[in-house]
């Protein structure tokens, strides 16, 4: 990792992980857009991330995409299981890429979590009514026979053939994510999601080698480590997404995130972005225990930053610029990243960049836009507010412009 901040705002100081180096730390958070077919992404996706490269985000996650068509949410996620896929997301990474942003994607596999309708139908589960409309339900894969929801649908407790074959599919997945041109991979780990389901006693009462101990319950996370770096290249960095505390009458915490933190740097993972929740006892409702206050969860970042020597993502409720900039340069973070901010204002980095007093802010932009507004700043340069402004209404005529009123009146 490099730093060199000199007068620059952290923020706005390039960044190098492995080969790969972004012009900020500034990263748009993987985002779930319900907007698939059968995992293929389209229009909707390029036009979103492409927003986001548009603004000046150094990286831009795309959103959890699932590793194997049963590891989907829904049928309208984003998933990476077929070939016909790569193409599809090329088209995405080349625009993201083009406009100056790291390509990122986070790859996932949402376990019992699967066969639901999406949040916009508060995540119900499908029933065989939904099959008639194309939208057949299906059994999900978790450590244990354990439904996410009390009553929910009982997922297959994965035997060691499932475990082998999922991992393959992590495998296969990591490869089309390269040729589909990424460059940073994040495997989510959060959010009661497969893996988290493996980590956590509450959804893993295995007595095999994969549950148990702590060992144990990290063990199927380490696998999917192991497995994604092999293939991930060794000049592109390769992250994980923790939930670095689970939900209500959880029993995972910090220490354990911390064990868990380790053995991935050991397994050559570049960076741990700092999530929260998921598993709860009683029912995967909210995400998080976590207050809702600007930046909950940067006090996860900086503990795992300071505990494992790794770069960390620090993410939740970062609206402002400066508070942005003091986590980077109080050593609690390498990356801020931001979802709800940048969807309110994709072009956040611009405006950040403004209020951190950079020399060109609109240099973040591509030439299209900048030459544009740098035009809209010369024209405020040239008539000051205040200052005399005649507007012609005619080859003779000229009309006084008032200021106050933003119209020129012939009256
Ligand atoms: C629309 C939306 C979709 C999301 N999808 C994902 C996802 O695919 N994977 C993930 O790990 N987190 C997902 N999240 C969580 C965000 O990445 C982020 O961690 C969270 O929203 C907190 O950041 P914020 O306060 O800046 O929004 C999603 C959040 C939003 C708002």
């Amino acid at each position: 990792m490099n730093e060199t901040s000199g007068d620059l705002p952290l923020l706005f100081t390039p960044i190098a992980l492995r080969g790969i180096t972004a012009r900020n730390r500034i990263v748009s958070s993987p985002m779930c857009q319900y907007a698939s077919e059968d995992g293929m992404p389209g229009e909707w996706q390029l036009v979103n991330f492409g927003r986001f490269a548009m603004g000046g985000c150094g990286i831009v996650f795309t959103e959890e995409t699932a590793v194997d068509w049963r590891g989907r949410k829904t049928h309208e996620c984003a998933g990476i299981y077929r070939d016909e896929h790569v193409p599809a997301y090329r088209r995405i990474t080349d625009f993201i890429r083009s406009l100056g942003a790291v390509p990122a994607i986070q790859l996932g596999h949402c376990g019992r979590r699967a066969s639901q309708h999406g949040p916009l139908k508060d995540r119900a589960p499908l029933t065989e009514a939904d099959a008639a409309a194309n939208r057949k339900p299906w059994q999900g894969l978790s450590s244990s026979a354990l439904p996410a929801t009390p009553g929910g649908p009982l997922p297959k407790a994965m035997d060691l053939d499932d475990i082998r074959e999922c991992l393959a599919a992590w495998r296969e997945a990591s490869q089309r994510a390269l040729d589909a041109g990424y460059d940073v991979c994040e495997i989510h780990g959060a959010h009661g999601y497969l893996i988290h389901q493996f980590l956590s006693p509450l959804s893993n009462l295995r007595t095999d080698s994969y549950g148990g101990s702590l060992e144990g319950r990290m063990r199927f996370a380490l696998e999917v480590a192991e497995t994604v770096r092999a293939v991930w290249p060794q000049d592109r960095p390769l992250w994980f997404r923790v939930s670095a505390v689970e939900g209500p009458g959880g029993v995972w915490g910090i220490e354990e995130t911390l064990a868990l933190a380790k053995a991935l740097k050991a397994r050559g993972i570049d960076a741990i972005d700092c999530s929260s929740g998921g598993i709860a006892l009683g029912g995967d409702g909210g995400l998080t225990p976590v207050p809702r206050v600007p930046g909950f969860q940067a006090g996860y970042s900086s503990e795992l930053r300071r505990e494992t020597g790794l770069p960390t993502v620090a993410v939740g409720m970062i609206r402002e610029p400066r508070h942005a900039e003091a986590l980077l340069r109080e050593g609690h973070a390498d990356f801020i990243a931001l979802a709800r901010g940048l969807m309110d204002d994709p072009n956040w980095p611009l405006h950040a960049a403004r209020d951190l007093g950079i020399a060109d802010p609109l240099a973040l932009l591509h030439p299209r836009e900048t030459q544009r507004l740098r035009q809209l700043e010369q024209h405020a340069r040239e008539y000051p507010a205040g200052s005399a402004i005649g507007i012609p209404f005619g080859p003779e005529e000229q009309v006084s412009y008032s200021w106050g009123e933003g119209i020129a009146r012939r009256r």
